[in-house]
This record gives structure tokens, C-alpha cells and sequence, in this order.
């Protein structure tokens, strides 16, 4: 049961979105002020400017930074997916892992602690 509704969301979801945006294959957001906050989001976290992802005249181009940053969603997503079914009793949010916790503010996270 559970598995037919998440797959009816996920029909739902995209033909939706498709509606709304041309090129979005990866969030499940559908509505356009939900998309500019999470993409203020995420850009904060990088501390870049839209531009840095996007072509201003049309943001549903691709761009090799698009791609990465797909790849990076599906990651954090993973992480979060994983830490949800540890431990459903300690845990208490359901996003422990954003682009923040690596990234901090920085296009390049650091690899390795300073003075090293
Ligand atoms: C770090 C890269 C990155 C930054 C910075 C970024 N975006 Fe995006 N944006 C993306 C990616 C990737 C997608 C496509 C997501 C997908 O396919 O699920 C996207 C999709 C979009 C879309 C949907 C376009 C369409 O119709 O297909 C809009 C609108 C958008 N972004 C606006 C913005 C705005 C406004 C900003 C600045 C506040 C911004 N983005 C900053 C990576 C970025
Ligand atoms: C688990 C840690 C982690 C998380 C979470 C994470 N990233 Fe990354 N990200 C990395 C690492 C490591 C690199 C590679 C940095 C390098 O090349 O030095 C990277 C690289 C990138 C790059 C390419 C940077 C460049 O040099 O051009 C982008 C864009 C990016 N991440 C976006 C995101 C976004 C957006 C999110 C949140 C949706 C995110 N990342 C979440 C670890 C992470």
C-alpha cells in the first residue's frame, strides 16, 4: 500500500512540476516560491550567486554546475535517507545532512582539518 502511494506521488509530482518548470528532474518541488527558497538556500550554503549554476536568460538550461549539483541533492537525500532508519527513536528531525553541513558557506568544502 505504502509503495503504490509513494508511486502515485511520484507521477503526480513530476507531471506536475512539468507544468510549472521545464528542466527539473531531481527536486520534488512543484510550486515556484518553494523553488526560490530552496535555491536561496542551497546558494548561502555555497556562498555563490545564482549565476554561478545558472544561464540568467533562462535558468532551465543545463549547466555543467547543474549537473553537479544534481548529483549533490541525490547525495544529501541518500544521507538523510540513511540516517532516517538508524534510529527512529533518537533521531528527532528528518534532515540532519544539508549542503551546509560539508559545504559551509564554501563552493570547495575542506578536506581535511587546517594545519595539517
Ligand atoms: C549550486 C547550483 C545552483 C544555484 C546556486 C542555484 N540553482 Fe537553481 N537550479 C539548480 C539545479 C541543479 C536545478 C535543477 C534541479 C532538478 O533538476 O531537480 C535548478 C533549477 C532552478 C529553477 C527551475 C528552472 C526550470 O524551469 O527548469 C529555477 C527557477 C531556479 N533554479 C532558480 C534559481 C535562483 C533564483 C537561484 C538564486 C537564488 C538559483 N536557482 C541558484 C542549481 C542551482
Ligand atoms: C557529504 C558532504 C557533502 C554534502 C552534503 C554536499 N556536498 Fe557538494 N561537494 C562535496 C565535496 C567533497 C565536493 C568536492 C569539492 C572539491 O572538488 O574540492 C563537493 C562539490 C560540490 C560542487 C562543485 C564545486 C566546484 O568546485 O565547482 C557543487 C556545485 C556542490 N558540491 C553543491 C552541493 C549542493 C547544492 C549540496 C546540497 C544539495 C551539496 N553540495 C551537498 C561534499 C558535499
Amino acid at each position: 500500500m505504502k509503495i503504490h502511494i509513494y508511486i502515485l506521488c511520484l507521477v503526480f509530482s513530476s507531471v506536475y512540476s512539468e507544468s510549472v518548470f521545464k528542466n527539473v528532474t531531481v527536486l520534488d518541488i512543484t510550486s515556484k516560491s518553494e523553488m526560490r527558497s530552496y535555491m536561496k538556500s542551497i546558494s548561502k550554503d555555497l556562498g555563490v550567486k545564482c549565476s554561478h549554476c545558472h544561464d540568467m536568460d533562462d535558468k532551465s538550461l543545463d549547466t555543467p554546475q547543474k549537473d553537479i549539483t544534481r548529483e549533490m541533492i541525490k547525495l544529501t537525500r541518500y544521507l538523510n535517507d540513511l540516517l532516517n532508519s538508524q534510529s527512529e527513536d533518537s533521531l528527532q528531525s528528518n534532515t540532519y545532512v544539508s549542503c551546509w553541513t560539508c559545504h559551509y558557506g564554501q563552493l570547495q568544502p575542506a578536506a581535511r582539518r587546517p594545519g595539517k
